[in-house]
């Protein structure tokens, strides 16, 4: 069965949620704990306790909402939500409390509004300040408008208590964590996660999971891609996820070197891209969707604007209006090359012609420079003369500054004097190609047995070094093209690379937060000890806050649900 197609696992003991008895020895303290407190708090035992893991990101950053695949993993560290129906209570209210005594007990209700037509549901979501509980109303919004979509249906009014290990605004996470653990959450105390169709009982699937979880997080205010939702939904414990987007939602496991170690360090600089957005994350996805709008028009590639009926010029009212195409850098790529639809197993033209692809369509980007320059070497700009103004953006795409601005800023608040259409494309594409090689190494890999002895650096056919080499290339152009990384992950990865790693790059959407490096497995404690010594916010860390900063990972299951009382009886 495809994983997207796969139910939701509901476990009922810990070590087949965390593959092995030992590391769910370590995890049952936690589940303990949070079980027993919320009896404290709430006066009876959780009904479920739902898990969603963070993930890092080994390859492929900032080209998910251009559509193209990437490779991340899910990690160990998770969050976890202890829920239970609250009998009497009005309904659909919620009680959300955190173990962590920094994130404030929250008590809400979504109301209902009207817009003359039809009734939806609100609830209040602060877009401007970073709040823990917007993460949890995030994702009740989205159960609540799929699963009560009349005011009449009431949804049970709930206790939580959340608890999690991910690190906030370390960029493994945290934060599709808690939106996918929040839907879980509801639909689960809700009874929803089978779905009735018909006389069939049909069982919430991942890919149905991640679509939600997606639509949810950008209620925060963050047009992220689909990444993060579905690493930390079909992770498996075993290998890391090959995640495509077009022309669907697709992951596929891909085997990991072994006796090497993706070891994770963070810079400690907090990045959270739902605060500083505008200028950056949300920046990037206008960027790189204009661009795309003004490469397939340089390239003669057909755009599938609807037309409304009589004009042609997206001045239509009502029902005549023009429905203008958001295409993106993937789907020009497919109609650049034509690609016959649904041949490779991703239902797209497989990676051998998209490499090829990619690599023909890297030369062809001097379109989305500035006209004024068109022509000298790009290489040698200032980065400023190599963005183009709002006005230039506008007049490349095409469109007038009212569909422009409906098109592409109606639903989005960006800031910028430049836009970098060009060094974003060509991170885009680089990256994409860097992902596409980096699995093709894995997958030689693991029916090549020399790749068995990769603690070897002379191992014959030098995987590691290959891997790392792209890691390191990717962020180079992350830090210099895309302009995502920061003085701190720069200066990290370099002492990273330097400590014996055989490549280094930040993970995640950057600008803070973590670095992931490969480090052959018998290295491993002397790398930690040169970056302790010479990373300098680390110098006076010692054990478990060290450990906190520092750690390796190994790929580890998506979300699930655990039922309180087999899991209970098991562990007691
Ligand atoms: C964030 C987003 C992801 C992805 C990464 C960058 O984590 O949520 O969708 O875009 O940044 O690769």
């Amino acid at each position: 069965m495809l994983l997207a197609d796969q139910p939701i696992p509901v476990y009922t003991n810990l070590t087949d949620l965390y593959g092995s008895f030992g590391s769910s020895l370590n995890h049952a303290v936690r589940w303990n704990e949070l079980t027993e407190e919320f009896k404290s708090r709430f006066g009876r035992p959780p009904t479920y306790i739902v898990r969603a893991p963070g993930r890092v990101n080994l390859i492929g950053e900032h080209i998910d909402y251009a559509l193209f695949g990437v490779l991340p993993t899910a990690v160990e560290r998770d969050i976890l939500i202890a829920c239970a129906p609250r009998p009497g209570d009005s309904p659909g209210s919620v009680v959300a409390e955190n173990l962590n005594a920094k994130y404030s007990k929250q008590d809400f209700a979504p109301t209902t509004i009207s817009d003359g037509k039809a009734e939806g549901w609100h609830l209040d979501i602060d877009k401007k300040e970073l709040r823990w509980e917007s993460y949890v109303k995030a994702g009740y919004y989205g159960v609540l408008s799929h699963y009560f979509p009349k005011s009449t249906d009431k949804p049970v009014p709930v206790d939580m208590l959340v608890t999690g290990s991910v690190p906030a605004g370390s960029g493994l996470s945290s934060s599709a964590a808690m939106v996918v653990a929040s839907t879980l959450t509801f639909l689960a105390v809700n009874n929803k996660l089978e779905q009735v169709q018909g006389s069939e009982h049909k069982p919430l699937s991942k890919g149905n999971l991640v679509t939600m979880a997606m639509e949810n997080e950008k209620r925060v205010g963050v047009n992220s891609g689909g990444m993060d939702q579905a690493a930390s939904v079909m992770s498996n414990a075993s290998s890391a996820l090959y995640i495509t987007f077009y022309p669907t939602l697709s992951a596929s496991p891909l085997p990991l070197p072994q006796r090497a170690l993706f070891i994770i360090t963070n810079s400690l600089v907090v990045s959270d891209k739902a605060v500083t957005a505008k200028h950056r994350y949300n920046l990037r996805v206008v960027e790189t969707l204009v661009g795309a709008r003004v490469l397939a028009r340089a390239l003669g590639i057909k755009l599938h604007d609807v037309h409304g009926e009589g004009h042609g010029h997206g001045h239509g009212h009502g029902h005549n209006k023009t429905k203008w195409e958001k295409v993106t850098y993937r789907e020009v790529l497919g109609r650049f090359v034509n690609e016959p639809q649904g041949c490779g197993p991703e239902g797209d033209m497989g990676p051998e012609s998209l490499i090829i692809a990619l690599k023909g369509i890297l030369t062809k980007l001097n379109c989305l420079l500035p006209q004024r320059i068109r022509g000298a070497a790009a290489r040698e700009r200032e980065s400023e003369e190599l963005g183009v103004t709002m006005e230039e953006m506008i007049e490349m795409s095409g469109l007038s500054p009212k569909v422009f601005h409906e098109v592409y800023l109606s639903w989005v608040d960006v800031e910028a004097t430049h836009f970098q259409l060009y060094k974003r494309a060509k991170h885009v594409f680089s990256e994409s190609l860097r992902v596409l090689q980096f699995r093709k190494i894995c997958l030689d890999a693991a029916d090549n047995l020399p790749f068995r002895s990769i603690s070897n650096k002379a191992s014959t056919n030098n995987e590691p070094d290959r891997l790392g080499q792209l890691m390191n290339e990717s962020q180079k152009s992350c830090s210099d093209v895309f302009e995502c990384s920061c003085p701190e992950l720069d200066l990290l990865t370099k002492l990273c690379r330097e400590a014996g790693a055989y490549g280094s790059r930040l993970t995640g959407a950057g600008w803070g937060g973590c670095a992931v490096s490969l480090v052959a497995e018998d290295k491993a404690e002397a790398f930690i000890q040169k970056i302790k010594e010479t990373y300098p916010p680390y110098k006076d860390l010692e054990g478990p806050k060290l450990e906190e900063v520092i750690f390796a990972t190994r790929p580890s299951s998506g979300a699930c649900g655990g039922f309180f009382k087999f899991w209970c009886r098991k562990v007691d």
